[in-house]
């Protein structure tokens, strides 16, 4: 049994799960009866079970289908019925969803509102960036939009505002299942070495809502402080491994703005304030969008097992598909990488431009010295089964002059870098092609040219 203990629409709830990886989605809807909380996808990908989650940082966005509750413990949740005021006065956010006929079928109402009613809590007017986890199959999302945009300037409720307050003051301590620093961590791993760490559960949740897989016994890294701390370390950042993607796009945004695009591109709001960056990399997934663009800064993966830490190369540690070098009892504590690369850029390439992932992910970072080319470094995403550096392009680069020649040479070593497979995401001859492709765009836009629909979009 799990003592969780968090906030309700307003009220303390304090709860034994059975289960440590009973989803908010499942417990609000069969155990509460809160079926505004809509199961659409339940994978991360649709929007319809958003609830907002408070605490001491602030309220986010987050899918209930992929939480479990021991995420939640030491923080506030509100559910689409938990918007409305204890009188019964609607949110602006529902009312504005109204007055712009902003819901047909309605399905995906309450997430969206939800969506809206957080985005508009933490201020913000970027409506295509924090609406793009939520998906509508009727309205069109134009009329959404304006209802988003009418909101912008109502006040937060002050039912809401009394939530947040509740959430800062609120405490969680730590335990086995939800360990507090990752010296409690480093503990418990070495004598549980089978266990499963459950950083944001944005892969983790879908081996239980899909694949129906027993976890047990698991350890939650959200209550770790010490693993979310992002330091600058002269021109290096050290972020810690339970930093999520969406903090660690503010953190790159000054010097790195190409990685913050790159980030923005990840998934949803949802997704990126529950993945961390950790979970990112030791997954060893081939199309993870974190690993190509750090391997072209030469990032450093930093590695805990016990007391014993060790630093490797973060390409080392892609062995090949399915295989990194981790033993078993040791977990992933930090990544370390420059932030003065004014020459890297990253391009992703998926179907959608939103909420996908990649087909091909390519990072490119070149050093130039009176117009030639001193270091190179340039890794892809979904040209091989890991994220992998493109040696023989970096070599066609090395003490050439940056011109279009030398970049036309480095295109074609890279066909012979990588043989990409064929999926549902793209054949193996797109694969190539677009990479070649990527290296000349690359050129075009270290020279300032255009090199984004968005840049020449009106
Ligand atoms: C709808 C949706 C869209 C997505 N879109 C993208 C996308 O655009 N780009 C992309 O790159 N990914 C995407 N993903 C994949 C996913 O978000 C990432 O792989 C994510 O970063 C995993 O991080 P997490 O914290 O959620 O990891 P978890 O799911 O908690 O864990 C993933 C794995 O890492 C292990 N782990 C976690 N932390 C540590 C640690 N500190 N040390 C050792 N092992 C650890 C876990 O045991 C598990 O094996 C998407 C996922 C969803 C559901
Ligand atoms: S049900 Fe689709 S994101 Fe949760
Ligand atoms: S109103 Fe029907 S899915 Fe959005």
């Amino acid at each position: 049994m799990t003592e969780i203990a968090f906030h309700l629409n307003g009220a303390p709830v304090r709860i034994s799960a059975s289960s440590p990886t009973l989803t908010l989605l499942e417990w609000l809807r069969e155990t509460r009866g809160l079926t505004g909380t809509k199961e659409g996808c339940n994978e991360g990908d649709c929007g319809a079970c958003t609830v907002m989650v408070s605490d001491a940082d602030g309220p986010k966005a987050l899918n209930a289908c992929i939480l479990f509750l021991p995420q939640l413990h030491g923080k506030s949740v509100r559910t689409v019925e938990g918007l409305t005021a204890p009188d019964g006065t609607p949110h602006p956010a529902q009312e504005a969803m109204v007055a712009h006929h902003g819901s047909q079928c309605g399905f995906c109402t309450p997430g969206f509102v939800v969506a809206m009613a957080t985005a508009h809590a933490q201020g913000r007017s970027d409506h295509d960036t924090a609406l793009a986890g939520n998906l509508c199959r009727c309205t069109g999302y134009a009329p959404i939009i304006r209802a988003a945009q009418a909101v912008e300037d109502a006040p937060v409720p002050e039912w809401l505002r009394a939530e947040m307050g509740v959430a800062s003051r609120a405490t969680a301590e730590g335990s086995t299942l939800r360990p507090a620093t990752s010296n409690d961590l480093a503990e418990w791993y070495v004598q549980n070495p089978d266990a499963t760490l459950i950083a944001g559960a944005t892969d983790v949740g879908l081996w239980v809502t899909k694949q129906l897989r027993d976890l047990a016994p698991v350890a939650f890294l959200g209550g770790i402080k010490d693993l979310q701390q992002i330091t600058a370390e002269g021109h290096s950042l050290r972020v810690g491994a339970g930093v999520t993607i969406n903090d660690l796009m503010g953190a790159v945004a000054a010097k790195l703005p190409s990685f913050a695009e790159l980030l923005r591109r990840y998934a949803s709001d949802q997704v990126r304030n529950a993945a961390t960056i950790g979970g990112n990399i030791a997954n060893g997934s081939p199309i993870g969008d974190g690993p190509p663009a750090l391997i072209a800064l030469g990032a450093g993966l930093h590695l805990r097992k016990g007391d014993t830490r060790r630093e490797i190369p973060l390409e080392d540690f892609f062995i090949e598909y399915g295989k990194q070098d981790r033993q078993k009892g040791e977990f992933v504590e930090a990544v370390t990488f420059p932030t003065d690369a004014p020459n890297l850029r990253c391009y992703k390439l998926s179907k959608r431009f939103d909420q996908d992932i990649s087909a091909v992910c390519g990072c490119f970072n070149v050093t130039l010295e009176n117009g030639k080319v001193s270091a190179a470094r340039i890794a892809f995403g979904g040209m091989a089964g890991t994220p992998k550096r493109a040696k023989g392009a970096e070599a066609a680069l090395i003490g050439q002059p940056w011109s279009m020649e030398t970049a036309q040479s480095a295109r074609k070593a890279l066909a012979h870098d990588f043989e990409p497979l064929s999926d549902m995401r793209a054949s193996a001859a797109y694969r190539s092609a677009a990479a070649g492709n990527m290296m000349i765009r690359y050129f075009h836009d270290l020279s300032g040219l255009p090199v984004n629909l968005l840049e020449v979009a009106p």
